[in-house]
């Protein structure tokens, strides 16, 4: 093996991507004077959040009445009962005040006739605990609302003096023998140096895992790293195979068209100019959750009502609506439109399939951001130095299906938790944790195998064959055929990796090396969502299984834990937690009216 030399930083706190989860972490961090890093693999500005397009849901009761107790509801319903209370309670009751915050930090929101944050409508966000009619809860700047969080939050971390380190990629996490995180292992990817970062606490900011499909609304960036590592490191992931389908990417390129174009009066239709989704969602129509409405869509194509020369998509109908309200508040996907699929909104419909978009699980934590590892004694066991946020993590708050808007909210939110947590467990007097050279040895003969692999096997054909299977075998429907060749496929597909073949042996700007480092950070993921799919014997929110229709919860209502070591995989299960944080007479949620029931639209 090369002998690897490298430059060593000390911190208080390194976190480990720079989109809105990460960067919020960042800022609360160096607001509380820790000394913060973060080291990201993209230019902050440039990290996937800046693609969140319709807003950020926060009970602001600006364009009506609302409650944050109704936004909770709406949550636990739309999760199918399956994320964790306190975590939803948190999101929920924290969320306002972390919507003023990003407003006071200079998010440059749209405003209503009165000069207050615009609220739109969104899928499943409804009033009086499900009985009323839809809210306008999501905030909005546009439909460019991640872009605009992404970039006040970048300026304020620079200037509370949080230190960047830009283009660097994370190969693996070091850990302590007695099971504490100490510090990240990275290579800078424009100059081929080695950095070494020790730190008192280290956050996973990483994102999904979008791109283990074929045809994703994530960046291609989108590569879980942050799941690779916690794999490697012997730490498990929680409810993989809850992958979310957005309804509406746009036919063939995948690019998202914002669940806003809805909120705004848009609407589909099948082949027969039929608006189907007032015959499946009698109430709530086209502002259904995501699970539902691409669940629909898929039925009206599979039984021939699709559009276009396959029938094979459903139209999004945007023309009715005024030239200056689609100007106004949905030029981005006007423009997306056009580029992509070659249309102009105000004229004709926008071809658009269910696409995956994204991942209701993660690296299990508690609602502090605090990584999980799951004993049968402790289910809440904690591993120390370590947190996860974002995407990445599984507080767990979206459980079986997440609610359009509840994302952004969900960065900031638990962003700002983390730092909140960081501020009293980090010792700001204590040493930051020497180097672990064994581990950091560990990580570079990974690195350097990678470098030099000389198998018979492209990245770029793997990958492709594990993103097809997933896309066939752990798509909007499910079944146990399908799910059981998916696993079958994807063990003999994950053992590939040991016939990989990287062509460029350089250090400096070496795609070839950094997508494959990557590969391996999409192979765990995919393997934990396809394994745990195939176990989970019962249909709740993203996971539509046809051959167990209905939700069991004596049986299935637990997190499914996932450790992957390899081509292996070994399942085992978690309690979900079903205790608000606060009782009724403090002004919480009574546990009856958030106890499990059919979800109906
Ligand atoms: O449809 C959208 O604008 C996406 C929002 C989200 O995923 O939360």
């Amino acid at each position: 093996m090369a002998a690897y030399e490298y430059e060593t930083h000390d911190y208080d706190v390194v976190v480990v991507g720079a989109g809105g989860a990460g960067l919020r972490a960042t800022l609360g961090m160096a607001e509380q004077g820790l000394r913060t890093a973060c080291v990201t693999k993209v230019f902050p500005t440039r990290s996937h959040t800046v693609a969140a397009q319709g807003g950020i849901a926060a009970s602001l009761s600006n364009m009506g009445p609302d409650h944050w107790q109704w936004h909770m509801y709406d949550t636990v319903k739309g999760s199918d009962w399956l994320g964790d209370t306190d975590a939803m309670e948190y999101l929920a009751r924290e969320a306002p005040k972390a919507v003023y915050e990003l407003e006071h930090y200079g998010v440059p929101f749209s405003r209503t006739e009165e000069g207050k944050i615009y609220q739109r409508p969104f899928g499943g966000h409804t009033t009086e605990f499900g009985e009323g009619p839809p809210v306008q809860r999501t905030c909005a700047a546009a439909d460019r609302t991640g872009h605009a969080i992404l970039h006040t939050l970048y300026g304020q971390s620079v200037k509370n003096n949080a230190e960047f380190y830009i283009e660097y990629f994370a190969i693996d996490l070091i850990m302590s023998e007695d099971g504490a995180c100490t510090g990240v292992v990275c290579w800078k990817l424009d100059d081929g140096t080695m950095h070494v970062f020790n730190a008192k606490m280290v956050v996973l900011a990483t994102g999904g895992y979008g791109r283990a499909y074929f045809s994703a609304t994530s960046a291609h960036t989108c590569t879980g790293d942050g799941g690779g590592m916690v794999a490697r490191a012997g730490l498990p992931l929680q409810d993989m195979e809850f992958v979310q389908f957005h309804p509406t990417g746009i036919y063939g390129a995948g690019c998202l068209i914002t669940e806003g174009a809805r909120g705004e009066g848009g609407y589909l239709t099948n082949s027969e100019g039929e608006r189907f989704m007032e015959r499946y969602a009698p109430n709530y129509k086209d502002l259904a959750p995501r699970d539902y409405v691409s669940r629909c869509m898929t039925m009206e194509i599979r039984e021939g009502r699709g559009v276009g020369a396959d029938s094979d998509h459903i139209h999004l109908n945007l023309s009715h609506l005024p030239k200056e309200a689609l100007h106004l508040r949905l030029p981005g996907i006007s423009e997306s439109a056009r580029i992509f699929a070659g249309v102009d909104v105000t004229k004709e419909p926008i071809p658009v399939i269910p696409t995956v978009h994204y991942n209701m699980g993660g690296i299990p934590t508690n609602y502090w951001g605090e990584v999980l590892n799951p004993t049968k004694d402790d289910p809440n066991a904690i591993v120390p130095g370590l947190m996860a946020v974002g995407e990445a993590g599984c507080a767990s708050v979206h459980g079986a299906n997440r609610l359009g808007s509840n994302s952004l909210i969900d960065l900031v939110v638990f962003g700002r938790a983390a730092a909140i947590r960081a501020g009293k467990v980090v010792d700001r007097d204590a040493a930051v944790p020497g180097t672990n050279t064994g581990q950091v040895d560990k990580a570079f003969a990974r690195f350097d195998a990678l470098r030099h692999a000389d198998g018979g096997t492209p990245t770029a054909e793997l990958r492709l064959e594990m993103q097809k299977t997933m896309q066939r075998d752990a798509a909007v429907f499910r079944e146990s055929k399908t799910l059981e060749n998916g696993v079958k496929e994807m063990t003999a597909i994950a053992g590939k990796l040991d016939d990989i073949k990287v062509t460029d042996r350089s250090l400096v700007w070496n795609s070839d090396l950094m997508e494959t480092l990557e590969l391996t950070n999409l192979m765990p993921n995919a393997l934990a969502t396809i394994f745990g799919a195939e176990a989970r014997k019962e249909s709740r929110g993203a996971h539509a299984h046809e051959d167990y229709g209905t939700r069991d919860d004596e049986n299935w209502r637990v997190h499914t834990i996932s450790r992957v070591d390899g081509a292996k995989v070994d399942l085992s299960y978690r309690p979900i937690i079903t205790d608000p944080l606060t009782d009724e007479k403090a002004g919480g949620i009574a546990l009856k009216k958030i106890a499990p029931k059919e979800r109906t639209f």
